[in-house]
């Protein structure tokens, strides 16, 4: 059975990080029967540059017939002046919508040899593991009237909607509940109802739909402000939040820094079923593409190797292997390298490929 991979690499450091993702599938071929073809394709600028779009047609398509997409990063300076529908972002959330991945789940995780690297004291952070379900094609990124008007009166308006029906809450709901019983068994529901009615609407379903199906799982609210500074002050409180596009675009960036950089965040962004079982998925680390240290082979490979890892774990239902993976990055941390961005005295610092290189060694170690 040929696993289908397809890999949008993007712009600034995510052909870097990639390349040593396709090292480590190889490696997962050669060694663990894994059996994956990989096909590569644009998004994002360099899209934009050779196609005048941020994703052609063909690749949306591509994309929706891999069982996995891995995609590293999009923008960067270069295209600060392009054409609002042809900005590299606009690839990636058309990736999203038209794929429907309505559930983008962001473990942040806390390696014991990171606890360290946190801008937090170490006891606020040590064994972090908290999820954020973030809802990923609804909300505000995507709500109609979103538009610039003019008024004439030398005014203008700049307008977007920040929209939810019941069905689109329940599903993410549904996600956080299911992973929340495989975890800690606790759901935080964030949302602001004090000042938006979709907040209010996204209150009432998750309580509902808890009472129908979920009430084994301990569920209680928060409004989104607070969260930010719970997390802040107190994240080990949390085992699964989930919240809607916007929140949890912002919340999931402050969980990524407990763990003491951005640069070590994965996510999972999934579909629904369809009758044969396959679900869109598409795994891409939290950071961006960070051009002012693209092309010097000094980025972090890790998050987009522990995007592998979820694709793993979620798509190719290969726990075993996910595991493997994830204890490889640990002993490598623990071995004390480290890229520019978790730097702490008395490490070792590498760059991109040497922590690729040791995540390899370390891999064909533990695989014995
Ligand atoms: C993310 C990113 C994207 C988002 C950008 C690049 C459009 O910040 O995945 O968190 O806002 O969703
Ligand atoms: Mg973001």
């Amino acid at each position: 059975m040929t696993r289908n991979i397809l890999i949008v690499a993007g712009d600034g450091i995510g052909p870097e990080v990639m390349g040593e993702v396709e090292r480590v599938i190889g490696w997962y071929n050669d060694n663990r029967g894994f059996d994956a073809k990989i096909e590569n394709e644009l998004v994002g600028g360099c899209c934009y540059d050779a196609h005048g779009v941020a994703v052609t047609d063909a690749t949306v398509e591509k994309a929706r017939r891999a069982d996995a997409v891995m995609l590293g990063a999009v923008g960067g300076p270069k295209w600060d002046n392009v054409p609002y529908e042809g900005r590299p972002e606009a690839g990636l959330l058309r990736l999203r919508k038209d794929l429907e991945l309505f559930a983008n789940l962001r473990p942040a995780l806390c390696f014991a040899a990171l606890a360290d690297a946190s801008s937090l004291k170490r006891e606020i952070v040590e064994g972090l593991d908290i999820m954020i379900v973030r809802e990923l094609t609804g909300g505000v990124y995507f709500g109609e009237p979103k538009e610039i008007t003019d008024l004439g009166n030398g005014e203008r308006r700049g307008v977007d909607t920040q929209v939810y029906t019941t069905s689109e809450i329940r599903r993410i709901a549904e996600v956080a509940f299911d992973l929340a019983k495989k975890r800690g068994n606790r759901v935080m529901s964030v949302e602001k109802r004090n000042v938006m009615k979709s907040g209010v609407l996204w209150y009432e379903e998750v309580i509902k739909l808890h009472k129908e199906k979920f009430s084994d799982v301990k569920l209680e609210h928060m409004l989104a402000d607070n969260c930010a500074m719970q997390l802040v002050r107190n994240p080990k409180q949390f085992d699964v939040i989930v919240t809607d596009n916007l929140f949890g675009d912002v919340l999931s960036d402050i969980a990524s820094m407990l763990t003491g950089s951005l640069g070590m965040l994965p996510s999972a962004s999934l579909g629904a079923r369809d009758a044969n079982g396959k679900a869109c998925a598409m795994y891409e680390p939290v950071h961006g593409s960070a051009p002012d240290i693209a092309g010097t082979g000094a980025a972090n490979p890790i998050a987009s190797i522990l995007s592998f890892a979820m694709a793993l774990r979620y798509t190719f239902e290969l726990g075993a292997d996910a595991d493997l993976l994830e204890k490889a990055v640990d002993t490598v941390l623990a071995n004390g390298l480290r890229t520019g961005d978790i730097m702490q005295p008395g490490m070792k610092k590498v760059g991109t490929k040497e922590m690729g290189d040791a995540i390899l060694a370390a891999l064909a170690k533990l695989n014995g």
